[in-house]
């Protein structure tokens, strides 16, 4: 099989490069190993009708890597209009903060159309398709439109919320329809996998049967496939990492102090805001944690063309120097804040450096931070999770200790408990969660969806023959 697999956002760095996209970086080593070929945005644009969309092409493993320069017209309504001002909001349940205009619409629809296009140079009469996120919902049926008859299947990142929520997106029922053009759709969670059939039924009053819905494109298969990471790997590199100059400095910096640590995109989805105050919280609650424990906050910015993302980025400076002001001394800051990225081999150390790992969004599709805090703990001191109920990654790390984000004093009682956990529950705790990274790991993930894609495809080929 020749595996051609799509997502807006690539990676062409190696571990020691900064990466802001969690899902460019987990899938940039298992790509690299099956020789597939890898499509997705150069990050460029180019004027002007493009006949033959202009890609750079190069290796990658055993495969390739092809880059494209998105049309110039369309880019800004598609990235920054519809997929992140209507779709983005909606997925995160932030249907107050949908903003999209019928031209953003037509332009998410065009560069749909030109990845299609773009993706014919690719096909051979063994390809599979795999797409990548809410950027390309309608790219199945754009390719369906011209004429590609293979397998071809779509994996959602983000959490899909209630259909009521989906509601909110302008041309919500086309797109929900388009997406019925593939043959297998992933979900990180059974919750987003149900809310999506309960949207198919409610909403497109068709049918279902045992996660198979038929429609006018024939049928669709949806089903749960959690995204993991190479947990091993990951914790070799985090040991490894304790010796790189940026980690030795924080921990000199530490004089004993303990640290708990955050890593997200500067998004509202992640809980930031609330994070923050409930710091500010546990440090009113209990003096003595002043001094003894420091917050690590690296909020890398993103889509900041966006205005809720400049919004958000100005509120939480407010906030954090708020705070700092309120309870930092001439010699200590509370919250170290840093906007900017750290390469996934600096963040290994930094995790392994910190004893309590604070993942708190709002809603999460998985949330890669949480399971990589876990990889790169050392096991004969881990440290603690403290993670969002709301976070996919919530169902396997059960025995973090999960909070809810909306609650403010529930979550600052929960980190002082973090900070006081005695080694023989930590290493309990973490010994599972732990078992659970090395059970799913994103090859099982890789090849789980790839090998029920062509199944899916096979079945469907089989009954839908006159
Ligand atoms: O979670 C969805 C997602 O597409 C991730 O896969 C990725 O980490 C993130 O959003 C990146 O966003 P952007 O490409 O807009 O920076």
């Amino acid at each position: 099989m020749n595996l051609v697999v799509v997502s807006n956002r690539v990676a062409r760095g190696a571990a020691n490069e900064p990466m802001t996209g969690g899902l460019a970086a987990a899938l940039l080593p298992v790509v690299e190993k099956s020789g597939a070929i890898w499509v997705g945005s150069s990050g460029r644009v180019r004027d002007g009708a493009q006949k033959e969309p202009f890609a750079e092409i190069e290796a990658l493993g055993a495969g390739a890597l092809a880059m494209l320069d998105l049309p110039a017209a369309h880019y800004g309504g598609y990235y920054e209009g519809f997929a992140n001002s209507a779709l983005w909001p909606a997925l995160h349940s932030r249907t107050d903060l949908i903003r999209a205009s019928q031209e953003d619409y037509l332009s998410y629809r065009e560069v749909n159309a030109f990845m299609a296009r773009a993706l014919l140079r690719f096909q051979k009469p063994d390809t599979a398709f795999w797409i990548q996120d809410y950027h390309f919902l309608a790219l199945g049926s754009e390719l369906r439109d011209r004429g590609v008859t293979q397998p071809i299947g779509f994996f959602l990142h983000t959490p899909w919320p209630a259909h009521s929520t989906i509601e909110g997106v302008p041309h919500h029922r086309e797109l929900v329809e388009a997406m019925l053009a593939y043959d297998l759709i992933g979900f990180q969670t059974r919750d987003d996998c149900e809310n999506f059939l309960d949207y198919i039924s409610s909403d497109l009053a068709l049918e279902i049967d045992d996660g198979v819905i038929t429609s006018r494109h024939g049928t669709t298969r949806a089903a749960v496939f959690p995204i993991g990471i190479d947990a091993e790997k990951f914790a070799l590199q985090a040991a490894k990492a304790m010796s790189h100059p940026d980690v030795s400095r924080l921990r000199r910096s530490l004089n004993g102090e303990k640290l708990a640590i955050g890593v997200d995109r500067l998004d509202y989805s992640k809980g930031l805001v609330n994070r923050i105050k409930a710091f500010d919280q546990m440090w009113s609650l209990h003096p003595a944690l002043a001094r003894t424990v420091s917050l690590l906050q690296i909020a890398t910015p993103s889509r900041g063309a966006i205005e809720a993302y400049g919004n958000l980025q100005s509120e939480l400076a407010k906030l954090v120097s708020d705070v700092n002001g309120r309870h930092g001394e001439v010699d200590w800051t509370p919250i170290r804040y840093l906007n900017k990225g750290f390469s996934q081999t600096v963040l290994s150390g930094l995790y392994r450096t910190a004893q309590v790992g604070v993942v708190t969004p709002l809603h999460d599709g998985m949330n890669l931070v949480a399971k990589e805090y876990v990889a790169a703990q050392n096991p004969a001191d881990p440290g603690v999770l403290v993670l969002s109920k709301f976070a996919g990654a919530a169902n396997e790390l059960d025995t973090a200790l999960l909070v809810n984000p909306h609650d403010i004093d529930g979550m600052a009682r929960t980190i002082a408990t973090a900070l006081y956990m005695p080694l023989t529950e930590r290493r309990m705790r973490w010994e599972a969660m732990m078992a659970k990274l090395s059970a799913g790991s994103i090859q099982r993930w890789f090849a789980d969806f790839v090998d029920a894609l062509q199944e899916t495809h096979a079945d469907k080929t089989a009954t839908e023959m006159p």
